[in-house]
């Protein structure tokens, strides 16, 4: 198989910039033991990654927001492909949440014969693309996107972090969890997140009240998390994330990748997703078009 060309570290066609991820880092992650009662956010770049990070601990725990206003998000809810999971895993509470880019095939072997639960994340291709590529000018650890355009050809030739957003969600789309693993997308969390929490809720096995859900729906919202220091990434130097460039916390809305796609440009978009699609089993939450 080739590899991205752009990648500096790469395992079959999965990318990661070399900063983030070492090999004795992957190790570890081969190594990591789940327990039957942990919960894995799941997720390609831009989906709604540090939004799970706020939610879960809160559904978890009922509610108690001492971790989201205590703990940084990177190690309130690590991430299983980074090295600072080592340093934190004998901290976590329990019923442990994490998160990971990683697709089906590269999760640890013992994920597979574990009874952890996975929230699959899924956003609109279109509004991933809007969101990395802005990511991709305020994050130093990545590759300057060039302009839209070419970020565009990046973007769906998986010449961007985590490769290939179709490969990603057909991993975990075909992934044999029955159900171990639950889908939600960022547009319904956006409509309606009370009514994604009480889902969250009830796949977790949680009994929240509503008083809990409109709660954590409050603490959840793009506007608070925006403000909270332990979510909002201020606290990581300039030199690895320059918010002056753009925020992490950027939008929080559905479509605006109507402000940056020429006719052209969607005629093409669609067309390469269309096809790496075709004869997939699933249909997608959302119209292309
Ligand atoms: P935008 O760049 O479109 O604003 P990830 O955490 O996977 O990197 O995803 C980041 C995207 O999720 C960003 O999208 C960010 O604004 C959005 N996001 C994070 N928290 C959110 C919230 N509470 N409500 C809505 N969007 C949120």
């Amino acid at each position: 198989m080739s590899l991205p060309r752009r990648c500096t570290y790469a395992i079959t066609d999965f990318c990661f910039p070399e900063r983030l991820t070492l090999t004795r880092v992957l190790e570890f992650a081969q190594e990591f033991k789940f327990e039957d009662d942990d919960v894995m956010a799941v997720t390609y770049p831009k989906s709604g990654t540090i939004w799970m990070q706020e939610i879960l601990p809160l559904v978890l725990n009922g509610g108690d927001l001492t971790p989201i206003h205590t703990i940084p998000n990177w190690d309130r809810v690590p991430w299983l492909e980074e090295k600072r999971l080592a340093l934190v895993v004998d901290k976590l509470a329990s019923p442990r949440a994490l998160v990971t880019h990683f697709p089906y095939s590269l999760m640890p072997p013992s994920f597979y014969t574990s009874k952890a639960k996975v929230i699959y994340v899924m956003r609109n291709p279109k509004d991933i693309m809007v969101s990395s590529y802005y990511f991709h000018q305020m994050a130093g650890f990545l590759e300057d996107p060039g302009t839209f355009d070419e970020f565009m050809d990046k973007f769906l030739e998986g010449e961007v972090l985590c490769g290939k957003w179709t490969d990603h969600m057909k991993s975990w789309r075909n992934s044999a969890l029955g159900d171990r693993i639950m889908y939600i997308t960022y547009e319904e969390m956006v409509q309606d997140l009370p009514a994604s929490l009480r889902r969250i809720s009830d796949f977790l096995g949680r009994n929240l009240t509503e008083e809990v859900i409109q709660k954590i729906a409050e603490h959840c919202s793009f506007t608070t998390m925006k403000t909270n220091n332990m979510s909002n990434f201020s606290l990581v130097p300039n030199v690895y994330m320059d918010s002056d460039k753009s925020p992490f916390l950027r939008k929080g809305t559905v479509g605006d990748w109507k402000n940056h796609f020429s006719s052209e440009q969607l005629a093409r978009f669609i067309s390469v997703i269309s096809k790496e699609l075709e004869g997939e089993s699933f249909s997608l939450p959302w119209s292309l078009d």
